[in-house]
């Protein structure tokens, strides 16, 4: 998933000032900015104190954008996400919940029956963590994200790792002082972190590259075809999915797999994990492609496909399908995301692993 974080702050590094006002931060050019990026997404997220103060409404203000979101057949508004531990003071009242056309999800720690029928209520069984989000949200087709704060929230985000850009906006003529000042938010970049410095209206607004790996879209969509090549070559099964893999290891050699090719108890990423090793290949850093998640559960064998991975120290793991309910509960994205990897799923591809396994489906 693409993830882009945003924040207007003032010039002492105040998201808000503590009154029950809106402070608005940003000036219209910017702001006009922020929004045209929002559009730009499939979902917009904020935490739960900000619709708690604000009570903001997120929608794409601009009619050719929203015509043009309606014809591809999508809902006119990008998909809203609010997030909370305790549910506390969230009303189906709310901006959020009653204005405009899209999917709405709420993460939550606790169950939430007042916002039950306003939303999709996603219960966490573990503290929420960021790497969840994304994954939940990926699991029901969102390819890019939006956060807009507030601070706890994108500070969830910075800490794990878990984007891709962050565009941080400062007025600098606006300064509100200690005493008046609500959320803060600061952010020190990692040295040589790419920046991007423009000035709308004038704002100063430095827009950050965090990706945790380098990588192109166009490359991960080529190793993944390979990858979804490679599963072609399995004998289909009713007891496993027809998965295939690809390693590119940190030199640029690479290693393929496919289910079952050497064994009836190994997964493709072991196949070919096996092939690098052998070979010698350097894995630390190096990046997997597989056509379905890897998995998170084995019965005969001792270690999943996403522990293997994530014990050899790859950097990124690449997939097109988040492997279906049909026999476990995968999480193999969501713990290999907690252990620090880039991990980045293609759906675009996903009708084709589908195909290759129409076998089970049928
Ligand atoms: N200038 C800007 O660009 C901008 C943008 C957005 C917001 N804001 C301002 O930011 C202020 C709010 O910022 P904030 O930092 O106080 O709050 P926030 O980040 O909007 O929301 C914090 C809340 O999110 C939930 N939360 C945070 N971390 C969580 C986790 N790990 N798991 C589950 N839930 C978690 C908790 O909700 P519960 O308490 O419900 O459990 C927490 O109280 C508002 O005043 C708003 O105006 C400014």
């Amino acid at each position: 998933m693409r993830i882009t974080l945003s924040a207007a702050v003032t010039a002492d590094g105040y998201l808000d000032d503590n009154s029950s006002e809106r402070l608005i931060v940003s000036t219209p050019e910017d702001w006009t900015e922020v929004r045209r990026l929002r559009a730009e997404h499939d979902a917009i997220l904020v935490g739960a104190e900000t619709l708690r103060r604000d009570d903001p409404a997120l929608l794409i203000r601009d009619e050719s954008r929203r015509a043009s979101r309606r014809a591809q057949g999508l809902r006119p508004d990008i998909a809203k996400v609010v997030v909370t531990r305790s549910g506390n003071r969230l009303s189906p009242a709310m901006r959020f919940f009653t204005e405009g056309d899209a999917e709405r999800y709420v993460f939550s720690e606790t169950p939430i029956p007042a916002l039950e029928g306003a939303a999709e209520v996603i219960i966490a069984d573990e503290p929420i963590t960021a790497a969840w989000i994304v994954t939940e949200l990926e699991k029901r087709g969102i390819e890019s994200l939006f956060v807009e704060g507030g601070a706890q929230i994108l500070r969830l985000f910075l800490n794990e790792g878990e984007a891709d850009t962050l565009r941080l906006a400062v007025n600098p003529s606006l300064r509100i002082g200690a005493e008046r000042g609500g959320a803060a938010f600061e952010f020190t970049p990692p040295a040589n972190t790419p920046v991007v410095r423009e000035f709308p209206g004038g704002m100063q607004v430095a827009t950050y590259r965090l990706r945790k790996a380098e990588f192109s879209e166009a490359e991960d969509l080529k190793f993944l075809r390979q990858a979804i090549e490679a599963s072609r070559r399995c004998t289909p099964s009713t007891t496993s999915y027809s998965v295939g893999a690809v390693i590119v290891a940190r030199d640029g050699s690479i290693f393929t797999g496919y289910t079952h090719e050497t064994s009836p108890t190994h997964h493709a990423e072991q196949e070919a994990i096996a092939k690098a090793l052998a070979a010698g290949a350097a894995l630390r850093g190096a990046t997997i492609y597989s056509s379905m998640e890897p998995c998170s559960t084995r019965k005969s064998e001792p270690e999943s496909c996403s522990a293997l991975i994530v014990r050899l120290g790859f950097a990124r793991a690449v997939f097109a399908l988040y492997e279906p309910d049909c026999f476990v509960r995968c999480r193999g994205a969501l713990n290999m995301r907690l252990a620090g990897l880039d991990v980045r799923c293609y759906p675009a591809l996903a009708e084709e692993v589908r195909a290759v396994n129409g076998h089970l489906w049928r």
